[in-house]
């Protein structure tokens, strides 16, 4: 039987969504947590994202899991309970629940009640006899995160989290870290941690990653104004704002930018923003890993890199991560 639990259409709250933008866009250099790219609109416009010639990610992953299943299969025990945070459409965990046996849950963990119903509707069809127990939440948390695995005492089963789609590169190290300490905790001492990471290439891959010729890309940036107009009365003008991608060096991550294109001065509510001409709010953030530097980071939250699968081209990894 598919255990279904009914979500709250509360997702993340209106409060904070506000908090949030205004403190990103009062800064000195104006950003926007990359998380609230995914209302309806946006994570549609991410599934064509995932479609297009230029972004090699999806397919090269798909590519690796088609290639290292069986591999990947006898590296896991049976009779796992498989969490996901941030499952989007749950495309990759039905190939994934696919390729495995005995699987005993599915636990979507997302912040997007939109995501967590469209993954649970589609997986419940296609699995009929898997149990799913969604969780609705900010794998960002550790407090949630912590509360979370008490009240579905996680612990007592055998995990594996399955974190693809470079999700991880979204955040800088620190908060990688911090991410990677709140899986650990999710999968206990004797599970498993199966992470997609984009590896350093090109940077003209990578640009035209970020930057597609047909415009989707830009028009998942902007979607960020459009959503502060509809939910928080902000008057932003989209035709005075450009899509940007950037390569930082430094840093070896893409960076997405909305530049003003011209000198504006925008509503949010009752607050005024202004923006100088070429001024950028900062939107996202991907960050490029070679096998080493990802080794170091995960090392930083006591967990070691166990197997390694990779495209031909070296594009793109699968890691399996323990604690330790
Ligand atoms: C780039 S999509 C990846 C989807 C899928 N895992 C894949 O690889 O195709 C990121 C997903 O993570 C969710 N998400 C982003 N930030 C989150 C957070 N802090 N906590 C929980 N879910 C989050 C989004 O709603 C979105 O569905």
């Amino acid at each position: 039987m598919s255990q279904m639990t009914a979500i709250k259409n509360s997702e993340v709250s209106h409060l904070a969504f506000l908090n949030d933008v205004l403190s990103g866009l009062t800064k000195r250099q104006k950003t926007l947590p990359c998380k609230y790219f995914y209302d309806d609109k946006g994570a549609a416009l991410f599934e064509q994202i995932t479609t297009l010639k230029e972004y090699y990610i999806t397919r090269t992953e798909f590519a690796i899991l088609a290639a290292y299943a069986p591999a990947i299969a006898q590296r896991l025990p049976p009779k796992l309970t498989i969490i996901e945070p941030g499952c989007g459409s749950g495309k990759k965990v039905a190939y994934l629940l696919s390729q495995l046996v005995n699987v005993r849950a599915f636990v979507p963990f997302e912040i997007s009640t939109e995501m967590l119903n469209y993954s649970l509707t589609h997986l419940s069809a296609q699995f009929p006899s898997l149990v799913i127990s969604p969780l609705q939440g900010d794998f960002t948390h550790s407090l949630t995160v912590k509360q979370l695995s008490k009240e579905t005492a996680l612990d007592s089963h055998t995990n594996l989290v399955y974190f693809p789609g470079s999700t991880l590169g979204n955040f800088d190290p620190l908060t990688a870290i911090k991410i990677l300490k709140n899986f650990h905790r999710l999968c206990g001492i004797n599970g498993y941690i199966l992470i997609g990471i984009d590896l350093i290439k090109s940077r003209h891959t990578l640009l035209d990653a970020y930057d597609d010729k047909a415009g989707v890309t830009a028009a998942f940036n902007k979607n960020l104004l459009t959503r502060m107009n509809n939910e928080l009365a902000a008057n932003f003008v989209l035709c005075q704002f450009s899509h940007q991608a950037r390569f930082n060096e430094k840093h070896s991550r893409i960076e997405m930018h909305l530049v003003s294109d011209c000198c504006q001065t925008v509503m949010i509510g009752e607050q005024k923003i202004a923006f100088k001409q070429g001024e950028t709010i900062h939107t996202e953030n991907s960050h490029k890993y070679t096998l080493a530097s990802f080794k170091k980071l995960a090392q930083q939250a006591q967990l070691m890199l166990t197997d390694t699968w990779q495209d031909e081209d070296g594009y793109f990894a699968l890691c399996l991560l323990r604690p330790y």
